[in-house]
């Protein structure tokens, strides 16, 4: 199983947590790349062939509660109606700032909805941070969802999940 990051930033907020979240699984020895969405050719990639990987998509909201210019094309193919593609797995890390009252992460939430229905519900839980206060701690928190997810899934704790269950609780 292989953690894919995919970053949608604008002025490089998302991408320095996207980078941060790389180092993080590396130093677990958790397999894992990041890239620029803007970079992925979707269609081929959220295929049958890749349904080991795990999509982490780490996507900022700007003006407008707009996509960022890298976010364009995904965001085009997810939320048109036509769209259909596996079930591949995922989870989305919402970046946004709460002083943008009306259009709050509105960019990480539609394609949050979208994929629930096109995709299927995410595998591990989708967070938000809010670069107003609490960003950090918010993307901190995800981070060790996603790790407890991995080490959950490693082969040997699927053979013992009490093992998992506990080494998760107590030691994430
Ligand atoms: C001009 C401008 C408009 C923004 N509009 C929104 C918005 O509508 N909704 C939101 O949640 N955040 C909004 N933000 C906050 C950004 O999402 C936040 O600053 C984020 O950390 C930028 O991420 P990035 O560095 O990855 O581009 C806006 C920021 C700027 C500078």
């Amino acid at each position: 199983m292989k953690a894919v990051i995919l970053y949608a930033t604008r002025s490089g907020t998302s991408e320095y947590l996207a980078n941060g979240l790389l180092a993080e699984l590396e130093k677990n020895k958790i397999d894992a790349d990041c890239n620029d969405i803007a970079t992925i050719d979707f269609e081929t990639e959220f295929t049958q062939e890749n349904d080991d990987n795990v999509y982490l998509f780490v996507i900022t909201t700007v003006e407008g509660g707009n996509p960022t210019e890298s976010l364009e094309d995904f965001y085009d193919w997810i939320m048109n109606e036509d769209t259909t593609t596996s079930n591949f797995k995922y989870s989305i890390f919402g970046v946004g700032d709460s002083r943008y009252t009306e259009t709050y992460q509105k960019v990480s939430r539609q394609i949050k909805e979208r994929m629930s229905t096109v995709v299927g519900e995410p595998v591990i839980p989708c967070a938000e941070g809010d670069n107003k206060e609490t960003i950090h701690a918010d993307f901190d928190e995800w981070t060790a969802k996603v790790k407890q997810y991995f080490s959950y899934s490693s082969t040997k704790y699927r053979r013992y999940p009490f093992i998992g269950y506990l080494r998760n609780t107590f030691l994430v």
